[in-house]
């Protein structure tokens, strides 16, 4: 390969060197560098043979193979490389697992995602991946869908805040920074809307309704320069994400100025010939996707000869397929990769879990830890001697606290026994190091919630993923919750940590219910029985519905999956070290039945109750208690130019330091169309130091206070709205004060 090619010349611009490459480069090339194939498969096939551009699910050995055998390609255009590292770098033994994205949710803190993002960007760019398919911006409506885990929750502002915080970290100093990754916003747009909870069923979703609530937060990441977007499964009124020109053209490239990278889901095209049947052959399927404006796709092998059938079929010009191509040339040149293809670099590798990173990891843990009840917290540790029964299936289970996509939660086959056992800090752990060594930790399971078996319809689906087994709720264990309760009898207070489990979380594994599975209600009942104060700790993918001995009980903290170090943030929290600081990103249903409770409904229906049950949420969002209480008074409002502003009174009436989430609703009072009947557009975090009154001054935009036309334009209709402020979404939470915006 002579070296003076004007392609491989870093002085000649960019767009010089993509002609140049572009105009080189066959038709089976061109197709293959739009590819992006799973390296679990045969390297040397799709990376020789079918000429791929792009990997992903590659493991570390893998890796160093693929780039070797790019290096032997006619043109040697580098790999461009991705993984799903999505809460850290998932999949690369020993790095740094965070909370996941629902349980950073409950921190509310932009800058603190941004700096788990950036933390995350330095180990996985120090592997030699160069992509993650994070954030994901998708609204967690109904809280039966498997992946509500992977969300910021319910509300599109905080979406859109944290999706850009953490855009940023993941980036860095843009495409040129050897420590960034490029950010990938996804699933666009509207794939959680799921019927049922079901995975990537079709959306039953209107363009308005899009534009309303589920295309924001997309909006507010492309601004941000997010790089790539990817797209969902589901179809909407009858068309296939994949072949949504609307949406991918003019919403997302003409409307919003995205001139990034598209990526399909996986097999996403495939899906159109076997799965949706809206084509006959992946010719068709090819010629559809790409006129739509996709640039990568996928796991798609089929889309290799798919696509160069199609032209050869005249279903699609050769153009076609040179726009997207350019496209990726153009990362790939702006990003630097022929220069230095960014591979693994054993030197930087050093800094992956380094004491620094597990450092925000614990810090990130802390905060995200949401008290919903409490009587009893925090317990105080002068006391001389106390012994604490710490029970239950998930109080002492790594997987349970790393999540999903997290080592061997199912995805990859390269880390069966899952990131090393002493990095992760179980809530036995946690207390174990925290407690006074003169009190006494026992410890005790109580109860399992699951039983494995396969499923009959066989290991994998037909696009070749792994069917994972069935979760079936373990029976009730007599012996376990004996011992447990026995435990309780001894113990001054018993911590019950209960939840699910990675097999009951994730693509495919929606759940009918949201009830405590297997052996976990009895134990409760049980452990509330013995009278010993008990402190109920939620560790689960997604809220769950709680039996009464739990919503009774001394205290209730929801800690989601909290990451490597979130049993060690509990016992802190338990213990009194740390403030409780989270706040819910999402509503919580008394029953399955009652979904969707989200908190920003549509205005007119008739009555507040089924006659069966109350539409009240169990926890709302924006809902977290604070060990000390704060009273809300005194709200004043003005509009000035075009902000609208607020002050507000926060009074800390306890003897701890309180950390609030001063959350800014707005209500349109009179609209031309349905609207919700309040919306998020604003908050605020403060320290009210104990037994200190603070006076808080607010604003935001006037442009934010808009809806969406039925017509389908963003608007602020002049009139008169109402500002609420307070610690939650909750009615009774909120002091209102009228505004005019003219
Ligand atoms: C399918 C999932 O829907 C998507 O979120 C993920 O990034 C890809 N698989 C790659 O693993």
């Amino acid at each position: 390969m002579p070296a003076d090619l004007p392609y491989r010349d870093p002085a000649l611009p960019v767009n010089e060197r993509v002609a140049d490459l572009l105009a080189r480069m066959t038709l089976p090339e061109k197709v293959g560098q739009m590819l992006q194939l799973d390296a679990r498969g045969d390297v040397k096939e799709i990376v020789s043979e079918k000429l791929a551009g792009s990997i992903l699910h590659t493991s570390p050995a893998k890796m160093l193979e693929a780039i070797d055998l790019v290096a032997k390609t006619r043109l040697q255009i580098p790999l461009l490389t991705a993984e799903d590292c999505i809460h850290g770098h998932s999949f690369w033994p020993g790095a740094t697992i965070f909370p996941t994205q629902l349980a950073m949710a409950a921190t509310w803190d932009a800058s603190l995602v941004e700096r788990v993002a950036r933390v995350t960007a330095v180990e996985v760019a120090a592997t030699g991946i160069h992509q993650t398919f994070s954030p994901v911006l998708c609204i967690a409506r109904d809280l039966r869908w498997g992946r509500t885990d992977e969300t910021f929750g319910e509300d599109p502002f905080l979406i859109g805040e944290l999706g850009a915080a953490m855009v940023r970290g993941y980036q860095g100093d843009g495409l040129a920074d050897p420590t960034g990754i490029l950010a990938t916003a996804k699933h666009f747009a509207g794939y959680s809307e799921t019927q049922g909870g079901r995975d990537a069923s079709e959306a039953d979703i209107s363009p308005r309704k899009l534009r309303s609530w589920f295309l924001p937060p997309f909006e507010r990441v492309a601004k941000e320069g997010c790089e790539v977007f990817m797209l969902g499964y589901q179809s909407m009124d009858g068309v296939p994400i994949t072949a949504n020109k609307w949406l991918l053209n003019d919403v997302l490239k003409k409307e919003w100025g995205f001139s990034g990278t598209l990526i399909t889901d996986w097999d996403n095209v495939g899906r159109m010939v076997w799965e949706q049947k809206v084509c006959a052959d992946y010719a068709e399927a090819a010629a559809l996707a790409v006129k739509a404006g996709n640039d990568l796709i996928m796991t798609t092998p089929g889309f290799f000869e798919g696509a160069q059938e199609a032209v050869e079929r005249g279903l699609l010009a050769e153009q076609d397929i040179d726009e997207a191509v350019r496209r990726i040339l153009r990362l790939k040149f702006q990003m630097g990769l022929f220069e230095d293809p960014r591979g693994p670099d054993q030197e930087k590798q050093a800094v992956i879990g380094s004491d620094e990173h597990q450092r925000l990891n614990l810090e990130v843990a802390r905060r995200s830890l949401v008290l919903l009840r409490n009587n009893v917290l925090p317990l105080a540790t002068e006391a001389n001697f106390k012994r604490i029964a710490i029970i239950g299936p998930n109080a002492d289970d790594v997987s349970a606290q790393l999540g999903d996509w997290a080592g061997n939660s199912g995805q990859v086959d390269w880390m069966p026994d899952g990131h090393p056992r002493e990095l992760t800090e179980t809530v036995l752990d946690g207390f174990r190091a925290v407690a006074p060594d003169r009190w006494d930790i026992t410890h005790a399971r109580g109860a399992d919630i699951e039983r494995l078996v396969p499923d009959p319809e066989g290991d994998t689906y037909p696009d070749g993923q792994p069917r994972p087994p069935i979760s079936q709720g373990a029976p009730v264990d007599d012996h376990l919750i004996d011992l447990a309760r026995a435990e309780a009898i001894r113990a001054d207070y018993a911590v019950v940590v209960v939840g699910d489990t990675v097999n009951l979380t994730g693509e495919h594994k929606s759940t009918a219910t949201l009830e405590l599975q297997g052996g976990q209600i009895a134990l409760l009942n049980a452990i509330a029985a013995t009278k010993t104060p008990m402190i109920v700790v939620l560790m689960n993918s997604k809220p769950c519905v709680l039996p009464e001995s739990a919503l009774n009980a001394a205290a209730v903290i929801q800690a989601f999956n909290p990451g490597m170090r979130g049993g060690r943030a509990i016992a802190e929290l338990i213990l009194g070290e740390i403030e409780p600081t989270g706040r819910m990103p999402l509503s919580v249903p008394r029953h399955v039945g009652q979904q969707p409770v989200y908190y920003n409904q549509i205005r007119g229906q008739h009555g507040t109750r089924y006659a069966d049950l109350t539409q009240d949420p169990l926890f709302v969002f924006g809902e977290g208690l604070s060990y000390s209480p704060v009273t809300y008074d005194d709200l004043l409002v003005w509009t000035e130019q075009d902000r609208v502003r607020a002050t507000v009174t926060l009074t800390n009436t306890g003897g701890r330091p309180s950390f609030e989430t001063i959350q800014m609703y707005v209500s349109d009072l009179v609209t031309s169309v349905t609207w919700a009947v309040r919306e998020l557009k604003a908050y605020k975090q403060v320290t009210v130091p104990a037994g200190e009154t603070v006076t808080v001054e607010l604003e935001l935009p006037a442009s934010a206070c808009s809806l969406v036309t039925a017509d389908g334009r963003r608007v602020v209709e002049p009139g008169d709205f109402e500002l609420q402020v307070g610690p939650s979404s909750r009615e009774r939470d909120l002091l209102k004060a009228a505004f005019r915006l003219s």
